[in-house]
């Protein structure tokens, strides 16, 4: 960073102070210590592992390992350059930015400040248009045909740019060099060298980021024609990847999940029906970036697509990138191949608000689409083709509980037996898992390399227990370091202690992990378990601790078996052979009233 000079820098860092600052986005609380936590801003969680070391002035994500000091966590939290979260943090205190004289850097500096200004006149440009005679067609498309108000129109500061070849070109060419017209894509140069705009004889919708600064616009014609949108192309103050439209105002909405549309229309519907939690990509399929975006908003995400191929296709993409930021996804099953646009001026809004309560979860709705893909046109069902399709999605379930449920749904629905529909499972589940290392202990442990692994059923009875600390005074719930694969114990000895205690939480868990000397990549490993256990709400958690305790009981019995059975082998006098005989005997018989017990409750 050439122009801003190294002192002032520091001295940004030493008046921002990262608690400060961190807090002006993310909750904190103290857990002792020099760490505060809270939940990362970064990746969507529902438990907080995104840790703030006051006296070292830097914040670590346990979760997805996001970490610096103050002026990267403002680069990341508001999209910012270097340069731009300095001079971000420096305005926050007041300190007057004495930028040095690079001839190279102030240019860009004033060149960049120039293209927000030449957006911003641009919008206005649009907007008066929109307001003048010539914007009659503009806005008779917008209010009777689109039936949108004058209020949501102008609170979305929508705009006409005018049917000429040049008005804005023109217009802004009084103040601004050609350079920042070409490269924010309003002016297009032609082969003779004349300049035109990007944008004739179409409704203008500004694009702004979260934080209400203006980015780009897209522009529709009125009525039906090819290239029905147009979008601002990428510069350097614009990625359509990179942003939602609307978010700035969805994110002040109150409720706790966000709307996510296909475009522009769709949102602002929803924004004029009361919605005001609707957003849309922009022009282009969800990105990651988008999605993590969406995480550091809500814990929620309602997909409202277009009810066509297209959109199925999209939303099945959306469901995938949402759920590895740990966002929570439903999607809106919308009739007849109409939009939400169409839906809500066709039925209303408290028939949208209806849609919106019956949202399937991510694998109702893939049991919804090999429905479909099943039935013939007129109505019947091919049951193998269906029965195939939905125990290959529920093989890929890693709850057994939800197995086992969406096994009897499909069992009752095809009039089968529950036993055979979870045997096809199995089966395929073998067949993957033989394909696939499984999440279990490395015994490979040492110093150097610590690399723990946990096994699902002791991060499902931890969740559990990290949910609710009573549980442990539960006599059935009652877990020993014992239960616990070996490696684990010494962890598990403090673990349970806090727990009855009452102080239990995953910040606390996180620390002892990190006291036992457990590298980064272990919350890399283990929080994708917890979370996907905290979404599923289909059985209670105390059902799911005792299956994850029995689980755990029934490894350990096998693994005192195994080594009962290698001792009976390898014995040399008959006396310690007998002995481990008769252990093996005794593991057996617990073996087998544990399986009882396990086959009973079910
Ligand atoms: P209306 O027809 O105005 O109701 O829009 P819609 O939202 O129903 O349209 P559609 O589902 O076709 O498009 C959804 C989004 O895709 C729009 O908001 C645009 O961002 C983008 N889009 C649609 N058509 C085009 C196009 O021709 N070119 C580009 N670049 N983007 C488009
Ligand atoms: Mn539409």
């Amino acid at each position: 960073m050439a122009f801003i000079p190294q002192n002032i820098i520091d001295e940004v860092i030493a008046r921002n102070s990262i608690e400060a600052v961190v807090g002006d986005y993310v909750r904190l609380e103290r857990k002792g210590g020099q760490n505060l936590f809270g939940l990362c801003p970064f990746h969507g969680e529902k438990t907080p592992s995104f840790s703030v070391n006051t006296s070292k002035q830097f914040f670590y994500c346990f979760g997805c390992h996001a970490g610096g000091n103050v002026i990267k966590f403002i680069q990341m939290i508001e999209n910012l350059s270097f340069p731009d979260a300095v001079a971000f943090l420096a305005k926050r205190v007041g300190i007057e930015l004495q930028l040095d004289d690079a001839p190279e850097a102030r240019k860009k500096q004033a060149e960049y400040k120039q293209m927000q200004a030449c957006l911003l006149d641009a919008a206005r440009f649009f907007y008066h248009s929109y307001k003048s005679p010539q914007g009659r067609t503009a806005e008779n498309y917008m209010q009777v045909k689109r039936r949108l108000s004058p209020a949501i129109l102008t609170s979305f500061g929508i705009g006409y740019a005018p049917d000429s070849w040049d008005a804005l070109t023109s217009n802004l060419l009084k103040t601004y060099p050609e350079k920042i017209l070409l490269d924010l894509g309003l002016t297009r140069k032609s082969s003779k060298g004349t300049y035109y705009d990007f944008f004739r004889d179409r409704v203008i919708f500004p694009v702004f980021d979260h934080l209400g600064r203006l980015r780009a616009f897209g522009g529709r014609i009125m009525g039906q024609g090819e290239a029905k949108y147009i979008n601002s192309p990428d510069s350097r103050i614009y990625n359509k990847g990179k942003y939602l439209y609307a978010l700035n105002f969805a994110r002040k909405d109150s409720r706790d999940f966000l709307i996510l549309t296909e475009g522009y229309m769709d949102t602002i519907a929803l924004h004029e029906a009361g919605f005001t939690n609707a957003v849309a990509g922009l022009g282009t399929a969800l990105t990651s970036s988008q999605a993590r975006l969406l995480s550091q908003y809500t814990r929620q995400v309602i997909l409202a697509y277009d009810a066509d191929g297209a959109g199925r296709n999209a939303a099945l993409k959306a469901l995938d990138l949402l759920s590895r930021e740990q966002v929570d996804c439903r999607v809106l099953v919308m009739p007849n191949g109409q939009d939400p646009d169409e839906f809500i001026h066709a039925n209303g809004k408290e028939r949208f608000q209806g849609l919106l309560n019956q949202a399937l979860p991510a694998l109702d709705y893939r049991i919804y689409l090999s429905r479909q893909a099943a039935s013939t046109d007129l109505g019947s069902l091919d049951i193998l083709a269906y029965q195939e399709a939905i125990t290959d999605l529920l093989a890929q379930e890693s709850s057994p509980v939800v197995r086992e449920l969406y096994a009897d749904k499909l069992a009752r629905e095809i009039s089968v037996s529950p036993a055979s529909i979870l045997q096809v499972i199995d089966k395929k589940r073998v067949k993957e898992a033989s394909s696939m290392p499984s999440p279990s202990f490395n015994p490979e442990t040492n110093l150097q390399r610590v690399d723990f692994e946990f096994d699902q059923a002791s991060l499902t009875y931890l969740n559990a227990l990290i949910e609710d600390n009573s549980l442990i005074s539960k006599p059935e719930l009652q877990a020993a370091p014992q239960d616990f694969p070996s490696g684990m114990q010494e962890v598990m000895v403090k673990a349970l202690a806090l727990a009855e205690e009452g102080k239990l939480t995953m910040p606390e868990f996180l620390g002892l992990l990190d006291q036992a000397g457990a590298g980064e990549n272990l919350s890399r490993s283990i929080l994708p378990y917890f979370s996907r256990l905290t979404k599923s709400k289909l059985r209670a958690r105390e059902d799911y601790a005792l299956e994850a305790l029995r689980l755990l009981r029934l490894d350990r019995l096998n693994e005192q078996r195994e080594a009962a059975i290698q001792e009976i082998e390898r014995a040399d006098d008959l006396a310690s052979q007998q002995a481990a005989l008769n252990r093996l005997n005794d593991l057996n018989l617990a073996l087998s009233k544990l399986r009882n017990e396990v086959q009973h409750d079910q």
